[in-house]
């Protein structure tokens, strides 16, 4: 539970707010790489500001006058103080060719911190997008269902130089005695959730990030990266995740799926054995996410033990909130973060070993002491 003081603090991003002028120290995606052809223009809005991206015939993209770079399907900007501009998150799938990622974009109408509990929720996998109904599984579900089918997950974080780092840990179907199967999530700041490596090294890695629009609106970016170099079809992933601009989406990235049709559900289906009775994920967590009201009261919550990780990353949110009002940098920026490096997994390992070496290396945990502020 929140105060009403902290509740606003987490959440506003317009104007002056401390977590908005914290959050313009980073770069951001502003827009798909796809929407900017050459010699057009394009509006966009983001942190509460109102910008014009541009893409010379040359072929050079601009974001207003703000240093832009292209990589990883998407076009990022840095909207921060000219001296203050930080290294550019360079992860290792920006560097990827372009056909071995899947992108997509799409705007849910709930403020930013809504978006990013729900990233950090990993339990409401489980649960939330447990049904398919007529469809079938994928290969990457029906290989982590025979892993585990342990539906009361424990949850155990950190803090790490970028964010915070957690796993979600479930107890196996083969050797539950003496083995557990621990699945790691990075989350780096100030608003990307790289998810654990698929089990199926066929199936692509996710990667979300929440872009606050302004106080009531996020865009929501997901990058789908292939772990074996073969090529991805970006049009059959937005097919099937039911993200398709024209069909699913508007002109303007919106979810044609919102509170006034309720979210298209569908009890017809829902009668069939699906959980939701809505198509696709992504507009599964839309309904969830909006349905709670553009901002959520937090001093009426009652969080639980799932919630470990939504608990630290409010934690770690202020203390960069306030290492910024003290003109220090804020988290992630204090020391190099090796972006290239981050890597998350998903795997069985003896009962007593420590969730920390899945996905880890020696120099992501950055011990309390150690950090400045
Ligand atoms: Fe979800």
């Amino acid at each position: 539970m929140l105060s009403r003081e902290e509740n606003e603090l987490l959440t506003r991003v317009e104007g002056d707010a401390p977590a908005g002028r914290m959050m313009c120290r980073y770069w951001f995606p502003a827009l798909l790489a796809e929407e900017l052809a050459p010699g057009a223009a394009v509006p966009v809005r983001m942190l509460g500001r109102e910008l014009v991206a541009r893409r010379g015939t040359d072929g050079a993209a601009r974001v207003g006058a703000a240093p832009t770079r292209e990589a990883g399907g998407l076009i990022w900007t840095y909207l921060g103080p000219a001296d203050l501009e930080p290294p550019f998150p360079a992860f290792d799938w920006t560097a990827l060719p372009r056909e071995q990622l899947a992108t997509f974009k799409f705007v849910e109408r709930a403020n930013y911190l809504q978006v990013v509990e729900g990233g950090l929720d990993s339990g409401h996998t489980l649960y939330l997008h447990r049904g398919f109904g007529d469809q079938k599984f994928s290969q990457e579900e029906l290989a982590r269902r025979a892993i585990s089918s342990d539906l009361s997950p424990r949850f155990e974080a950190e803090d790490t130089a970028y964010g915070i780092r957690f796993a979600m840990i479930r107890t196996p179907t083969v050797d539950p005695e003496r083995t557990k199967y621990v699945k790691i999530t990075a989350f780096v700041f100030p608003s990307t959730c790289i998810f654990g490596r698929p089990v199926s090294s066929s199936s692509p890695t996710s990667v979300q990030i929440f872009v606050p629009i302004d106080d009531g609106h996020t865009m929501h970016y997901t990058v789908l990266f292939s772990v074996n170099g073969r090529p991805l079809d970006q049009a059959t992933v937005r097919r099937e995740l039911c993200v398709e601009r024209g069909i699913n989406l508007d002109q303007e990235y919106r979810p044609l799926a919102r509170e006034e049709n309720w979210w298209g559900q569908d009890r017809a289906l829902m009668k069939r054995g699906d959980w939701t009775g809505i198509a696709g994920f992504p507009m599964q967590d839309v309904a969830v996410q909006e349905s709670m009201g553009a901002i959520v009261d937090r001093t009426r919550e009652h969080l639980g033990t799932t919630d470990i990780p939504i608990i630290r990353f409010r934690r770690r949110f202020i203390e960069s909130i306030k290492r910024c009002e003290r003109g220090e940098p804020p988290v992630g920026l204090d020391v190099p973060v090796p972006y290239e490096r981050l890597r998350t997994e998903q795997r069985v390992i003896g009962i007593d070993e420590p969730w920390q070496q899945v996905g880890a290396f020696a120099g992501e945990f950055v011990p309390p002491e150690v950090r400045t502020g």
